[in-house]
């Protein structure tokens, strides 16, 4: 074998060798590049006489032809390699399910509220929001529920800092606070509208339009087990003007549930009780005809007609204002509408569960 067959076959082991595009580059450099063995050869061909630099320049060009051939072929190689390996890298596999995006939806609790919201919207109630952490006199002083009274006792509260150190702050225990905090917000309105009663002091006795309002939020007291939670919801409801009587309050609720409920004959039963703001208090019990919990009686809100310590405490002569309140469990109503047995299921957090109402 001559030298430049020798060259070759070296070229063709070393192209060989090469394992990336990269390392083929340095590869070819050293038999084609600028001081490359084929370069060099070449350059020897000066010396030579005119017949031998015909000859040898002839086999010297054949030579660097083989070269160059290993290398395209190489390169081809490398390339579809690299082709192969980056198709295999970003294979798409038909066959695997798409990713979903998996669909919200409002949490059971929130449906109810909402339907809440929009039965008592349909009946002319406007909707309020009040604040988690509530004062002692809306939550309890407001509300005809002094210190020292012991229905103070049936709440477990919890205070929370702020406030003075005989009536600190709290996590409001129920919804009630609202009715105060509405009405003084309203009347304040209204005897500004009226220009008639302005001194701003007095109890309120000029013309108004009724207050009509729910406000459904959450609530807390110191209470977990199956059917009570630390954290809660109730719906508060008030209507005063100047003829609003307890009639009014059993239509409306009655209204209410057999909406809710979608059940037109639904029972409802108004079995007397106490509640520090309400004189006549009512407890409201219903029940439903069919169904799997027909005939039984549940208790869904309570009720009654406004103190009037507690319509003088929202800014109104109790002499010319009177109305109703009510509070209600939106839990408990959730747990009746889907045939919940455990409370603790809503708060959880569990998909599984929460996914069902959608
Ligand atoms: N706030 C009461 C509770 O949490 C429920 C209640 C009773 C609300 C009677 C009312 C009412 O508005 O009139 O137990």
């Amino acid at each position: 074998m001559n030298e430049l067959n020798i060259l070759v076959a070296a070229a063709k082991t070393d192209f060989g060798q090469a394992a990336t595009p990269a390392d083929l580059e340095n590869a070819k450099a050293l038999f084609l590049g600028k001081s490359g063995r084929i370069t060099e050869m070449m350059k020897g061909l000066s010396a030579l006489s005119v017949e031998e630099k015909k000859s040898r320049g002839a086999a010297i060009n054949q030579a660097k032809q083989a070269i160059e051939s290993a290398l395209n072929l190489r390169r081809e190689a490398l390339a579809d390699t690299e082709l192969q390996a980056q198709l295999q890298a970003e294979a798409l596999d038909v066959t695997l399910p798409g990713r979903q995006r998996g669909a919200g939806g409002l949490h059971p609790v929130s449906l109810t509220l909402e339907r809440i919201e929009a039965i008592f919207s349909s009946m002319g109630f406007e909707v309020a929001q009040g604040p988690e952490i509530e004062t002692d006199w809306f939550n309890f002083t407001a509300l005809n529920t002094p210190e020292d009274h012991p229905a103070r006792s049936m709440h477990d509260t919890f205070y929370v800092e702020g406030g003075s150190a005989t009536a600190p702050n709290l996590l409001r225990t129920h919804t009630s606070p609202m009715q105060v905090r509405h009405a003084v917000q309203h009347v304040k309105k209204h005897r500004a509208a009226t220009g008639a009663d302005t001194a701003g002091e007095g109890l309120f006795s000029g013309a108004m339009p009724e207050i009509r309002v729910i406000a459904p939020g959450r609530t807390y007291r110191v209470d977990s087990d199956a059917t009570h939670s630390p954290m809660f919801h109730q719906c508060e409801g008030l209507w005063i003007g100047e003829n609003v009587s307890f009639k009014d309050l059993k239509f409306v609720f009655t209204d209410f549930c057999r909406t809710f409920f979608e059940s037109d004959d639904l029972v409802l039963r108004f079995r007397p009780s106490f509640f520090p703001f309400t004189e006549p208090s009512a407890e409201i019990d219903i029940q439903f005809q069919g169904g799997p919990l027909a005939g039984k009686w549940l208790e869904v809100a309570g009720s009654g007609q406004v103190h009037p310590n507690v319509v003088r405490n929202m800014g109104l002569d109790s002499e010319k204002y009177i109305g109703f309140a009510f509070g209600m469990g939106p839990d408990r109503l959730t747990m009746l509408r889907y045939g919940v047995n455990d409370l603790r299921l809503f708060f959880d957090g569990d998909i599984r569960f929460l996914s069902q109402f959608q």
